[in-house]
Protein backbone atom coordinates (compact mmCIF):
# COMPACT_ATOMS: atom_id res chain seq x y z
CA UNK A 1 0.00 0.00 0.00
CA UNK A 2 1.38 3.38 -0.69
CA UNK A 3 2.42 5.87 1.98
CA UNK A 4 0.77 8.89 2.24
CA UNK A 5 2.65 12.45 2.59
CA UNK A 6 2.98 13.14 6.72
CA UNK A 7 2.86 16.54 6.36
CA UNK A 8 -1.04 16.45 5.43
CA UNK A 9 -1.06 15.55 9.87
CA UNK A 10 0.73 18.92 10.09
CA UNK A 11 -2.23 20.73 8.50
CA UNK A 12 -5.91 21.50 9.62
CA UNK A 13 -7.66 18.65 8.39
CA UNK A 14 -10.24 20.96 6.28
CA UNK A 15 -8.93 23.91 4.42
CA UNK A 16 -10.58 26.82 6.48
CA UNK A 17 -12.62 27.99 3.58
CA UNK A 18 -14.06 24.75 2.99
CA UNK A 19 -15.19 24.38 6.48
CA UNK A 20 -16.79 27.72 6.25
CA UNK A 21 -18.57 26.61 3.07
CA UNK A 22 -19.56 23.49 4.79
CA UNK A 23 -21.02 25.37 8.45
CA UNK A 24 -23.06 27.73 5.23
CA UNK A 25 -24.57 24.43 3.45
CA UNK A 26 -25.49 23.13 7.03
CA UNK A 27 -27.36 26.62 7.87
CA UNK A 28 -28.94 26.88 4.86
CA UNK A 29 -29.97 23.30 4.66
CA UNK A 30 -31.67 23.99 8.54
CA UNK A 31 -33.18 27.66 7.27
CA UNK A 32 -34.08 26.67 3.50
CA UNK A 33 -36.13 30.21 3.45
CA UNK A 34 -33.80 32.65 4.39
CA UNK A 35 -31.23 33.80 1.90
CA UNK A 36 -27.35 34.05 3.68
CA UNK A 37 -25.30 37.61 3.67
CA UNK A 38 -22.18 36.20 2.76
CA UNK A 39 -19.46 37.95 4.28
CA UNK A 40 -16.88 35.01 4.46
CA UNK A 41 -14.66 33.75 1.52
CA UNK A 42 -13.34 37.25 -0.46
CA UNK A 43 -14.98 36.11 -3.54
CA UNK A 44 -16.46 38.70 -5.91
CA UNK A 45 -20.04 38.99 -7.13
CA UNK A 46 -20.56 41.55 -10.00
CA UNK A 47 -19.76 40.19 -13.23
CA UNK A 48 -16.71 39.87 -15.75
CA UNK A 49 -16.02 43.77 -17.01
CA UNK A 50 -17.75 43.91 -20.66
CA UNK A 51 -14.28 44.96 -21.48
CA UNK A 52 -12.97 41.31 -20.78
CA UNK A 53 -15.94 39.76 -22.12
CA UNK A 54 -15.76 41.35 -25.63
CA UNK A 55 -12.19 40.52 -25.49
CA UNK A 56 -12.99 36.92 -24.41
CA UNK A 57 -15.82 36.11 -27.34
CA UNK A 58 -13.39 37.96 -29.97
CA UNK A 59 -10.70 35.19 -28.67
CA UNK A 60 -13.23 32.24 -28.69
CA UNK A 61 -13.92 33.17 -32.31
CA UNK A 62 -9.95 33.04 -33.31
CA UNK A 63 -9.96 29.52 -31.44
CA UNK A 64 -12.41 28.20 -34.18
CA UNK A 65 -10.39 29.56 -37.10
CA UNK A 66 -7.70 27.96 -38.38
CA UNK A 67 -5.59 30.66 -39.01
CA UNK A 68 -5.72 32.47 -35.49
CA UNK A 69 -6.67 28.85 -33.52
CA UNK A 70 -3.82 28.64 -30.42
CA UNK A 71 -2.82 25.08 -28.93
CA UNK A 72 -0.60 25.07 -25.73
CA UNK A 73 0.32 28.25 -24.12
CA UNK A 74 3.31 29.54 -23.39
CA UNK A 75 4.48 28.34 -20.01
CA UNK A 76 5.26 31.72 -18.50
CA UNK A 77 2.62 33.43 -20.87
CA UNK A 78 1.42 35.36 -24.29
CA UNK A 79 3.80 38.30 -24.63
CA UNK A 80 1.21 40.36 -25.37
CA UNK A 81 -0.23 40.38 -21.83
CA UNK A 82 3.25 40.10 -20.17
CA UNK A 83 4.05 43.41 -22.32
CA UNK A 84 0.44 44.85 -21.04
CA UNK A 85 1.58 44.07 -17.20
CA UNK A 86 5.05 45.37 -17.43
CA UNK A 87 3.80 48.80 -19.44
CA UNK A 88 0.77 49.33 -17.31
CA UNK A 89 1.34 47.86 -13.52
CA UNK A 90 4.84 48.68 -13.82
CA UNK A 91 6.58 51.19 -16.33
CA UNK A 92 3.30 53.64 -15.51
CA UNK A 93 4.18 53.41 -11.96
CA UNK A 94 7.80 54.28 -12.36
CA UNK A 95 8.84 50.10 -11.35
CA UNK A 96 11.64 48.93 -13.14
CA UNK A 97 10.08 45.46 -14.12
CA UNK A 98 10.01 44.00 -18.19
CA UNK A 99 7.81 42.03 -19.49
CA UNK A 100 10.25 38.84 -19.12
CA UNK A 101 10.23 38.87 -15.79
CA UNK A 102 6.58 38.16 -15.76
CA UNK A 103 5.24 34.66 -15.40
CA UNK A 104 1.18 34.30 -15.94
CA UNK A 105 -0.35 32.03 -14.35
CA UNK A 106 -3.77 30.67 -12.90
CA UNK A 107 -4.13 32.39 -9.79
CA UNK A 108 -2.32 34.07 -6.64
CA UNK A 109 -3.18 31.12 -4.69
CA UNK A 110 -1.55 28.55 -6.39
CA UNK A 111 1.40 30.42 -6.97
CA UNK A 112 1.85 31.42 -3.84
CA UNK A 113 1.47 27.63 -3.30
CA UNK A 114 3.50 26.48 -6.15
CA UNK A 115 6.79 28.59 -5.49
CA UNK A 116 7.65 26.26 -2.44
CA UNK A 117 8.70 23.55 -4.86
CA UNK A 118 11.49 26.23 -5.22
CA UNK A 119 13.10 25.84 -1.74
CA UNK A 120 15.65 23.70 -0.37
CA UNK A 121 14.97 22.01 2.63
CA UNK A 122 17.20 23.62 5.56
CA UNK A 123 15.25 27.26 5.14
CA UNK A 124 14.04 29.17 7.83
CA UNK A 125 10.93 30.58 6.48
CA UNK A 126 8.92 33.42 8.30
CA UNK A 127 5.23 33.99 8.06
CA UNK A 128 2.61 36.50 9.79
CA UNK A 129 0.40 35.54 12.34
CA UNK A 130 -2.65 35.97 11.46
CA UNK A 131 -2.45 34.59 7.90
CA UNK A 132 -3.87 33.57 4.57
CA UNK A 133 -3.57 29.58 5.19
CA UNK A 134 -2.62 29.03 2.21
CA UNK A 135 1.38 30.45 2.66
CA UNK A 136 1.61 28.15 5.98
CA UNK A 137 -0.49 24.55 4.40
CA UNK A 138 1.75 25.17 1.54
CA UNK A 139 4.99 25.49 3.36
CA UNK A 140 4.16 22.41 5.86
CA UNK A 141 3.08 20.21 3.11
CA UNK A 142 6.24 20.88 1.27
CA UNK A 143 7.92 19.20 4.29
CA UNK A 144 9.10 22.18 6.67
CA UNK A 145 8.97 21.45 9.87
CA UNK A 146 7.08 24.07 13.07
CA UNK A 147 10.88 24.30 13.91
CA UNK A 148 11.62 25.91 10.60
CA UNK A 149 8.69 28.34 10.75
CA UNK A 150 8.91 31.78 13.02
CA UNK A 151 5.40 33.51 13.15
CA UNK A 152 5.42 37.48 13.40
CA UNK A 153 2.56 38.29 15.80
CA UNK A 154 0.07 41.31 13.67
CA UNK A 155 -1.60 42.36 16.48
CA UNK A 156 -3.98 45.37 17.29
CA UNK A 157 -0.82 46.60 19.60
CA UNK A 158 1.38 46.83 16.60
CA UNK A 159 -0.71 48.27 13.82
CA UNK A 160 -1.15 44.25 12.39
CA UNK A 161 1.91 44.75 10.60
CA UNK A 162 4.16 42.19 10.95
CA UNK A 163 7.87 42.82 13.45
CA UNK A 164 10.84 42.59 11.91
CA UNK A 165 12.41 39.45 12.81
CA UNK A 166 15.73 40.26 15.11
CA UNK A 167 17.21 37.05 13.62
CA UNK A 168 18.17 35.79 9.97
CA UNK A 169 15.20 34.29 8.20
CA UNK A 170 15.96 33.18 4.69
CA UNK A 171 11.89 33.72 3.83
CA UNK A 172 9.58 36.06 4.64
CA UNK A 173 5.56 35.65 3.17
CA UNK A 174 4.29 39.78 3.66
CA UNK A 175 0.70 40.65 2.25
CA UNK A 176 -0.18 44.23 1.72
CA UNK A 177 -2.69 45.24 1.87
CA UNK A 178 -3.58 42.95 4.02
CA UNK A 179 -5.43 39.73 3.85
CA UNK A 180 -6.76 39.34 6.63
CA UNK A 181 -6.56 42.15 8.46
CA UNK A 182 -7.22 44.51 5.97
CA UNK A 183 -4.29 46.96 6.78
CA UNK A 184 -1.67 48.14 4.42
CA UNK A 185 2.10 48.74 4.82
CA UNK A 186 2.87 52.50 4.32
CA UNK A 187 6.15 53.54 2.35
CA UNK A 188 8.45 53.72 5.21
CA UNK A 189 7.14 50.19 6.93
CA UNK A 190 7.64 48.24 3.37
CA UNK A 191 11.06 50.01 2.86
CA UNK A 192 12.17 48.45 6.31
CA UNK A 193 11.42 45.15 4.98
CA UNK A 194 13.58 45.79 2.25
CA UNK A 195 16.28 46.91 3.68
CA UNK A 196 16.47 44.21 6.41
CA UNK A 197 16.09 41.54 3.13
CA UNK A 198 19.30 43.06 1.85
CA UNK A 199 20.95 43.05 4.79
CA UNK A 200 19.79 39.44 5.96
CA UNK A 201 20.03 37.75 2.34
CA UNK A 202 16.46 37.06 2.64
CA UNK A 203 13.76 36.74 -0.13
CA UNK A 204 10.71 38.60 0.24
CA UNK A 205 7.46 37.15 -1.22
CA UNK A 206 5.14 39.69 -1.47
CA UNK A 207 1.39 39.30 -1.87
CA UNK A 208 -0.07 42.38 -3.74
CA UNK A 209 -3.32 40.64 -5.20
CA UNK A 210 -5.12 43.31 -3.41
CA UNK A 211 -3.13 46.43 -4.68
CA UNK A 212 -6.41 47.67 -6.90
CA UNK A 213 -8.03 48.41 -3.33
CA UNK A 214 -5.14 50.95 -2.17
CA UNK A 215 -6.44 54.80 -1.81
CA UNK A 216 -4.12 56.40 0.51
CA UNK A 217 -1.10 57.28 -1.52
CA UNK A 218 1.95 56.77 0.52
CA UNK A 219 0.84 53.08 0.49
CA UNK A 220 2.66 51.14 -2.24
CA UNK A 221 0.72 49.07 -4.66
CA UNK A 222 4.05 47.27 -5.78
CA UNK A 223 7.34 46.28 -3.49
CA UNK A 224 8.99 47.46 -6.40
CA UNK A 225 7.78 51.15 -5.38
CA UNK A 226 10.99 50.52 -3.02
CA UNK A 227 14.51 51.07 -4.25
CA UNK A 228 16.32 47.95 -3.92
CA UNK A 229 13.40 45.27 -3.95
CA UNK A 230 14.00 43.96 -7.15
CA UNK A 231 17.53 42.40 -5.54
CA UNK A 232 15.59 40.80 -2.92
CA UNK A 233 11.59 40.42 -3.92
CA UNK A 234 8.72 38.13 -5.75
CA UNK A 235 5.63 39.41 -6.42
CA UNK A 236 2.34 37.77 -6.46
CA UNK A 237 -0.58 39.59 -8.36
CA UNK A 238 -3.98 38.40 -9.59
CA UNK A 239 -6.97 39.15 -11.71
CA UNK A 240 -9.34 37.75 -9.40
CA UNK A 241 -10.05 41.04 -7.07
CA UNK A 242 -9.69 43.93 -9.18
CA UNK A 243 -11.16 42.24 -12.31
CA UNK A 244 -13.55 39.29 -11.28
CA UNK A 245 -11.71 36.71 -12.48
CA UNK A 246 -12.35 34.42 -9.48
CA UNK A 247 -14.04 32.19 -11.36
CA UNK A 248 -11.93 32.69 -14.57
CA UNK A 249 -8.52 32.37 -13.43
CA UNK A 250 -6.19 34.36 -14.21
CA UNK A 251 -2.86 36.06 -12.26
CA UNK A 252 1.01 36.67 -12.37
CA UNK A 253 4.47 36.46 -10.69
CA UNK A 254 7.11 38.77 -10.93
CA UNK A 255 10.87 37.53 -10.26
CA UNK A 256 13.10 40.05 -11.22
CA UNK A 257 16.33 38.66 -13.42
CA UNK A 258 19.36 38.91 -10.96
CA UNK A 259 17.44 37.61 -8.09
CA UNK A 260 18.99 34.48 -6.93
CA UNK A 261 19.05 31.74 -4.32
CA UNK A 262 22.14 29.79 -2.90
CA UNK A 263 22.50 25.92 -4.02
CA UNK A 264 23.77 23.90 -0.88
CA UNK A 265 26.90 22.75 -2.40
CA UNK A 266 27.82 26.48 -3.16
CA UNK A 267 27.02 29.10 -6.20
CA UNK A 268 23.27 30.54 -6.97
CA UNK A 269 20.83 29.99 -9.52
CA UNK A 270 18.47 32.42 -10.98
CA UNK A 271 15.08 32.29 -9.23
CA UNK A 272 13.14 33.06 -12.36
CA UNK A 273 14.62 30.02 -14.33
CA UNK A 274 13.76 27.75 -11.32
CA UNK A 275 10.45 29.36 -11.72
CA UNK A 276 9.94 28.61 -15.33
CA UNK A 277 11.45 25.03 -15.15
CA UNK A 278 8.41 24.36 -12.55
CA UNK A 279 5.93 26.04 -14.21
CA UNK A 280 7.17 23.99 -17.39
CA UNK A 281 6.88 20.71 -15.62
CA UNK A 282 3.73 20.83 -13.52
CA UNK A 283 1.68 23.34 -15.69
CA UNK A 284 0.17 23.99 -19.27
CA UNK A 285 -0.01 27.51 -19.16
CA UNK A 286 -3.07 30.35 -18.88
CA UNK A 287 -5.46 29.48 -21.70
CA UNK A 288 -5.59 32.16 -24.43
CA UNK A 289 -9.26 33.16 -23.81
CA UNK A 290 -8.57 34.21 -20.70
CA UNK A 291 -5.00 35.91 -21.45
CA UNK A 292 -7.19 37.94 -23.68
CA UNK A 293 -9.90 38.68 -21.27
CA UNK A 294 -6.92 39.61 -18.41
CA UNK A 295 -5.22 41.82 -20.92
CA UNK A 296 -8.19 44.08 -21.53
CA UNK A 297 -8.17 44.98 -18.41
CA UNK A 298 -5.63 47.20 -19.13
CA UNK A 299 -7.67 49.53 -21.89
CA UNK A 300 -9.29 52.48 -20.74
CA UNK A 301 -12.66 50.73 -20.60
CA UNK A 302 -11.49 47.83 -18.62
CA UNK A 303 -9.72 50.27 -16.39
CA UNK A 304 -12.81 52.35 -15.66
CA UNK A 305 -14.81 49.13 -15.18
CA UNK A 306 -12.09 47.89 -12.91
CA UNK A 307 -12.69 51.27 -10.42
CA UNK A 308 -16.21 51.12 -10.29
CA UNK A 309 -15.83 47.31 -8.90
CA UNK A 310 -13.27 48.61 -6.33
CA UNK A 311 -15.40 51.64 -5.49
CA UNK A 312 -18.37 49.08 -5.43
CA UNK A 313 -16.45 46.90 -2.62
CA UNK A 314 -15.00 49.58 -0.53
CA UNK A 315 -18.42 51.36 -0.43
CA UNK A 316 -19.69 48.22 1.01
CA UNK A 317 -16.56 47.41 3.31
CA UNK A 318 -16.57 51.11 4.70
CA UNK A 319 -20.35 50.60 5.95
CA UNK A 320 -19.47 47.02 7.65
CA UNK A 321 -16.56 49.03 9.68
CA UNK A 322 -18.83 51.93 10.19
CA UNK A 323 -21.45 49.70 11.22
CA UNK A 324 -19.71 47.72 13.91
CA UNK A 325 -17.65 50.77 15.41
CA UNK A 326 -21.42 52.16 15.94
CA UNK A 327 -22.11 48.89 17.99
CA UNK A 328 -19.24 49.51 19.77
CA UNK A 329 -17.05 47.11 18.52
CA UNK A 330 -13.58 48.00 17.26
CA UNK A 331 -12.97 47.49 13.54
CA UNK A 332 -10.30 48.02 11.06
CA UNK A 333 -9.44 47.88 7.57
CA UNK A 334 -11.72 49.11 5.01
CA UNK A 335 -9.34 51.86 3.70
CA UNK A 336 -6.77 50.06 1.41
CA UNK A 337 -8.45 46.82 1.58
CA UNK A 338 -11.79 45.04 1.03
CA UNK A 339 -11.73 43.50 4.68
CA UNK A 340 -12.85 44.12 7.37
CA UNK A 341 -11.43 43.05 10.65
CA UNK A 342 -13.67 43.30 13.48
CA UNK A 343 -13.07 42.52 17.05
CA UNK A 344 -15.65 40.62 18.56
CA UNK A 345 -17.82 40.75 21.74
CA UNK A 346 -17.12 39.89 25.43
CA UNK A 347 -18.11 36.27 25.93
CA UNK A 348 -17.67 35.25 22.66
CA UNK A 349 -14.48 33.69 20.75
CA UNK A 350 -14.15 33.90 17.11
CA UNK A 351 -15.73 30.61 16.11
CA UNK A 352 -18.52 31.06 18.66
CA UNK A 353 -19.28 34.82 17.37
CA UNK A 354 -19.22 33.54 13.79
CA UNK A 355 -21.29 30.46 14.36
CA UNK A 356 -23.64 33.18 16.70
CA UNK A 357 -23.83 35.33 13.19
CA UNK A 358 -24.46 32.51 10.99
CA UNK A 359 -27.09 30.99 13.18
CA UNK A 360 -28.70 33.99 14.63
CA UNK A 361 -28.77 36.63 11.63
CA UNK A 362 -27.73 34.20 8.71
CA UNK A 363 -24.76 36.37 7.81
CA UNK A 364 -21.24 34.24 7.59
CA UNK A 365 -18.06 35.93 8.11
CA UNK A 366 -14.38 34.17 8.53
CA UNK A 367 -13.06 34.08 11.92
CA UNK A 368 -10.32 35.41 13.05
CA UNK A 369 -8.63 31.89 14.72
CA UNK A 370 -8.95 30.22 11.31
CA UNK A 371 -5.79 32.52 10.07
CA UNK A 372 -3.74 31.80 12.88
CA UNK A 373 -3.50 32.09 16.81
CA UNK A 374 -3.42 35.63 17.26
CA UNK A 375 -6.36 35.76 15.27
CA UNK A 376 -8.32 34.69 18.14
CA UNK A 377 -10.80 37.14 19.52
CA UNK A 378 -11.85 38.67 16.17
CA UNK A 379 -13.65 38.02 12.71
CA UNK A 380 -13.44 39.00 9.03
CA UNK A 381 -15.53 39.86 6.95
CA UNK A 382 -15.04 41.40 3.37
CA UNK A 383 -16.77 44.20 1.37
CA UNK A 384 -17.03 41.86 -1.69
CA UNK A 385 -21.05 40.97 -1.33
CA UNK A 386 -23.54 43.75 -3.17
CA UNK A 387 -24.73 47.01 -1.74
CA UNK A 388 -28.31 45.04 -0.57
CA UNK A 389 -26.45 42.62 1.62
CA UNK A 390 -24.81 45.43 3.45
CA UNK A 391 -28.50 46.88 3.50
CA UNK A 392 -29.82 43.79 5.35
CA UNK A 393 -26.68 43.56 7.74
CA UNK A 394 -27.44 47.49 8.69
CA UNK A 395 -31.30 46.44 9.17
CA UNK A 396 -30.69 43.12 11.06
CA UNK A 397 -27.54 43.93 13.27
CA UNK A 398 -27.75 48.07 13.46
CA UNK A 399 -29.22 50.34 16.13
C1 LIG B 1 -10.03 34.91 1.07
O1 LIG B 1 -11.21 34.95 1.37
O2 LIG B 1 -9.13 35.00 1.90
C2 LIG B 1 -9.70 34.78 -0.36
O3 LIG B 1 -10.83 34.69 -1.14
C3 LIG B 1 -8.90 33.62 -0.59
C4 LIG B 1 -8.35 33.56 -1.94
O4 LIG B 1 -8.27 34.57 -2.65
O5 LIG B 1 -7.95 32.45 -2.29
Amino acid sequence: MAFANPSFLEIPESYLFATIAKKIAEERARVPDRAIIRMGIGDVTIPLPKACLDAMHAAVDEMGRAETFQGYPPYEGYAFLREAIAANDYRARGCDIAADEIYVSDGAKSDTANFTDLYGPENVIAISDPVYPVYLDSVRLAGFKASQIRFLPCTEAGGFLPEIPKETVDIVYLCSPNNPTGTAMNRAQLAAWVEYARNHGTLILFDAAYEAYVSTPDVPRSIYEIPGAREVAVEFRSFSKNAGFTGTRCSYTVVPKGLTARMKGGGTVDLGKLWLRRQATKFNGAPYIIQRGAAAVYTPEGQREVKERVAVYMGNAGRIRALFQSLGQKAFGGVDAPYVWVRVPDGFDSWGYFDHMLRTHGVAGTPGSGFGPCGEGWIRFTGFGNPADVDRLEGLIGR
